[in-house]
């Protein structure tokens, strides 16, 4: 029999990667999204949409109506690390509150297989690099500190009802689908690959780097982009699994580090435009270098990051900036 997969926040940004190879893949979908920030044209037209917010759980009751859940992938959340130490509590109350709606629904219909989506903000004070999956814990912000509780409160799911979990930290997530249908398209943007992109379309004048005084080969800080189909595979991987009914943690990264002069500089290769920059302050928050240990997911279970190059993540991101110059259609607030 076809399982059907509930994924919260289906039409954002990894959200619509991973239900697209769901799809693929045979499986049904349903959607839960209040369409907030995610975008109706990123849902692909197999998909089942169910509007509705998780800070109400009769809105989440009717994604359940009527339907067999065989597992929850949870996306839908609020993700920005600077905005979360201005406005702390939709993360530390919103995101938070929103799991617990969605794990008591799910609990009441003995839903089995919990996907997380997490964070590398777990790792604020990394005593080593490349961080392990078994590496101390530090939220480094607010919404650090909210997954960090959702991961926690999975731990007490699975105690009590037996919910088996896999929390996947990503690091960066990067890059579009090969065929250009969708993408990333936040409003306000602030990640780097975007902005970058945008500045080579000549939609903004400049980049400003933040900060040019780290500790790295040349003082600009160092992160790891992972493809968002690596990570959607990895989803999928997860799901599968869980069959055993065994909960598990990794860090999701494409194992690489690239300094945002870097970045910039593949980004000018691969668009073929001058991609100008400035220097300004650092950004409150930011660590030098951040690059994730994926050995455990790889030795457990078989995951690579396939698509997770830098030419990779570049041409797909170019290949949707030029096809949606604006992003999606439908305009956001
Ligand atoms: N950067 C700039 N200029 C910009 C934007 C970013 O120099 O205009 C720099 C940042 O300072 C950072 C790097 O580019 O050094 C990457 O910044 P992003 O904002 O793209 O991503 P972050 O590393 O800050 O955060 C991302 C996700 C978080 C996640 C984190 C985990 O947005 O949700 O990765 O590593 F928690």
């Amino acid at each position: 029999m076809t399982s059907t997969i509930l994924v919260t926040g289906g039409a954002g940004y990894v959200g619509s990667h991973t239900t697209r190879l769901l799809l693929d893949r045979g499986y049904r979908v349903v959607i839960l999204d209040n369409l907030s920030t995610g975008h109706i044209e990123a849902i692909d037209s197999r998909a089942e949409l169910v509007r509705g917010d998780l800070q109400d759980k009769t809105q989440i009751e009717a994604a359940f109506k009527d339907r067999d859940i065989a597992g929850i992938f949870h996306f839908a959340s609020n993700i920005l690390v600077g905005e979360s130490m201005e406005k702390p509590w939709i993360y530390l109350r919103d995101n938070v509150v929103s799991a617990c709606n969605l794990l008591e629904v799910a609990m009441a219909h003995d839903v089995k297989r919990f996907v997380l989506s997490s964070t590398a903000n777990l790792f604020d004070a990394p005593d080593e690099i490349p961080i392990k999956a078994e590496a101390r814990i530090a939220p480094g912000s607010p919404y650090g500190e909210s997954k960090y509780a959702i991961e926690r409160l999975l731990g007490w799911m699975e105690r009590i009802y037996g919910l088996a979990s896999c929390c996947l930290r990503y690091f960066n997530a990067s890059g579009a689908h090969p065929d250009s249908t969708i993408g990333e398209d936040h409003h306000p943007e602030t990640h780097l690959i975007p902005i970058v992109l945008q500045v080579a379309l000549g939609q903004r004048e400049r980049v400003t780097i933040f900060g040019d005084d780290y500790p790295t080969v040349d003082g600009t800080c160092v992160r790891d982009y992972v493809h968002v189909l690596d990570l959607a595979e990895a989803h999928l991987l997860a799901f599968e699994a869980m069959k055993d009914g065994k909960s598990r943690k990794y860090n999701l990264g494409s194992g690489s580090g690239y300094t945002v002069k870097q970045i910039i500089d593949h980004a000018v290769a691969v668009s073929g435009k001058p991609i100008p920059y400035t220097v300004g302050p650092r950004r409150p928050g930011d660590l030098p270098v951040l690059v994730a240990d994926t050995k455990k997911i790889a030795d457990e279970l078989g995951w690579q990051p396939r698509n997770s190059d830098l030419e990779t993540i570049l041409e797909t991101a170019w290949n949707w900036h030029l096809a949606h110059p604006q992003g999606y259609s439908t305009p956001k607030a």
